[in-house]
């Protein structure tokens, strides 16, 4: 085990993530509780994380001494090589000229942690992101990499097994930077490598039994990747003391209820309830075409029929697929409210008011680990690799009021892009591709004859976490043989067009 004293850095559950990609099972306790982490665990490492706070702030945190005292390796990144550097006896201090973004250090010598990663005498790139700095070692540490705004890129004390990183080793703009945390844990700490999905998910179900005793769960199925996941590793974890609740709010794609529902008529020790709401919600949603009103009469209506759904079952906890990214997105950094782009779907109110307790099995991993963990729990391939689908579902890639013929036109246009883009071997390559219906007619000509209908655009990004989003540069050939199939196949559009904007300034949905 290693463990990550967490400073509050925005980037910590990335040190945690190259820690498993190394191989090796990680621990993150903040700081305050760092010292009974390090008693229960007895780690063979010890990674003291970044955060925003200055260490000569009063009050600003520390690492328990006892940590920094024991007789165990140690790496310190940015904040960490701070409360290193102080509690061991040298000097920070606030710096002038802070550095924030890529920068290139110089190694200066050698050092086993960069054995056969970085030789005396190289410039590698790193990332940046300070506003303090050491201005003293501590006693016995060494300088091994220097940069023009750090003179102590990289502290060591050898005999020790203590290392300071100004840099973030854990972000992808250090190219080798997951190289340095896995020689870190492997080679310093010697952890063995060999723990996997496997141990991850043996690990979570005993925690979810340790956590619901012999309490009952609900969870909410949208049929994405991440509730489903959960869903099946509370059922491995619990059996039938589960029931999921499946809201067919008739505003998914083709098909979809019918595999979901598929995927759980398999099993009998699950309590499966599939709820027919579609009539609720497009009578609801008739005549609605401002985006923030569809979403929010989407939300509160699922909250409603959720919560009905909910009282049948006495449950005491609630079981949400909330991944990583979302953890952090909602803990802003800078403490300010940030403004509400759109307002994201979710039963959030629904535990207070019920007063149920939240199971979140996969709030430390990353959507790739989810699958990963998918494949592992023995989910297909088509499902466990399933592009993200927002839960307001095709309400808001069908610009302008919702109706049934259009959503029959949106859905039968989306099978046939996905379909093709599968044919072509592309669809892992893309984040989310997906039509949306425009409430825009047009003219064309088809077989002598006049049209007037509808235009739908496609949409394709790449993108690792859904903030950003570059577009997918698909070969022209192939968007025209999408467009040819969709306009012959799919009565009610006659024109098809592509969205070449990326987030930001667009976002990945429409609305
Ligand atoms: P945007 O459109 O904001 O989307 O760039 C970023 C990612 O989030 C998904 N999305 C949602 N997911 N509930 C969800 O569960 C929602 O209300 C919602 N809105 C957008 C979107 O599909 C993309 O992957």
């Amino acid at each position: 085990t290693i463990l990550i004293v967490d400073f509050g850095s925005q980037v910590t559950q990335l040190i945690a993530r190259r820690v498993r990609e190394a191989g090796v099972f990680s621990v993150v306790a903040p700081f305050h509780e760092a010292e009974a982490a390090f008693n229960e665990h007895r780690p063979v490492g010890v990674i003291f994380s970044g955060g925003p706070a200055s260490t000569h702030t009063e009050g600003s945190p520390r690492a328990p001494q006892a940590l920094i005292d024991a007789d165990v390796p140690k790496l310190g990144i940015c904040y960490g090589q701070m409360v290193m550097t102080t509690q061991m006896g040298g000097r920070a201090e606030a710096d002038d000229h802070r550095e924030f973004g890529r920068a290139e250090v110089e190694v200066v010598a050698g050092s086993p942690l960069l054995d056969g990663i970085w030789a005396p005498g190289e410039r590698h790139t790193v990332w940046m992101s300070h506003g303090d700095r050491v201005v003293e070692p501590a006693p016995g540490f060494k300088v091994i990499a220097r940069s023009p705004g750090a003179p102590f890129a990289i502290l060591a004390n050898e005999s020790k097994r203590a290392y300071g990183l100004m840099f973030h080793p854990e972000v992808v703009h250090t190219p080798d930077g997951a190289r340095l945390i896995e020689a870190f844990v492997r080679r310093i700490a010697g952890a063995r490598g060999d723990w996997t999905m496997a141990t991850f998910r043996d690990e979570a179900i005993a925690s979810i039994r340790a956590q619901v005793g012999e309490g009952r769960v609900i969870c909410g199925l949208s049929g994405g990747v991440d509730s489903t996941v959960t869903a099946v590793l509370l059922a491995e974890a619990i059996g039938d003391r589960l029931t999921c609740i499946f809201v067919d709010h008739g505003l998914l794609r083709q098909n979809e209820a019918a595999d979901v529902e598929a995927m759980f008529a398999g099993r009998n020790d699950v309590i499966f309830n599939k709820v027919d709401a579609a009539d609720l919600f497009l009578e609801a949603l008739d005549g609605v075409s401002d985006p923030e009103a569809k979403r929010k009469t989407i939300g509160r209506l699922f909250v409603e029929v959720f919560e009905k759904e909910a009282r049948r079952v006495n449950g005491d906890f609630l079981a949400q697929g909330t991944l990583y990214p979302d953890v952090i997105e909602s803990v802003s950094a800078t403490g300010g409210p940030s403004v509400t782009i759109k307002s994201h779907h979710n039963v959030g109110g629904l535990p207070e008011r019920m007063g149920l307790k939240l199971v979140e099995p996969l709030r430390l991993l990353f959507k790739d680990e989810v699958r990963a963990l998918g494949r592992e729990l023995g989910l297909s391939e088509l499902l466990v690799g399933r592009h993200p689908f927002p839960g307001p579902g095709l309400a808001i890639r069908h610009p302008g009021p919702v109706t049934r013929e259009g959503l029959d036109v949106l859905r039968k246009a989306d099978a046939i892009y996905i379909e093709e883009i599968r044919a072509a071997g592309l669809y892992n390559a893309i984040w989310q591709a997906f039509a949306v219906l425009l409430p825009v007619q047009t003219v064309g000509v088809m077989g002598d004859a006049r049209t007037y209908e509808r235009v739908l655009a496609l949409r394709a990004v790449t993108s690792t976490d859904g903030m950003t989003a570059d577009i997918y540069p698909f070969d022209i050939n192939f968007l025209g043989r999408v467009a040819a199939r969709i306009v012959n196949e799919v009565r009610g559009v006659n024109r098809v067009v592509y969205d070449v904007t990326s987030k930001p300034p667009g976002t990945i949905e429409w609305e």
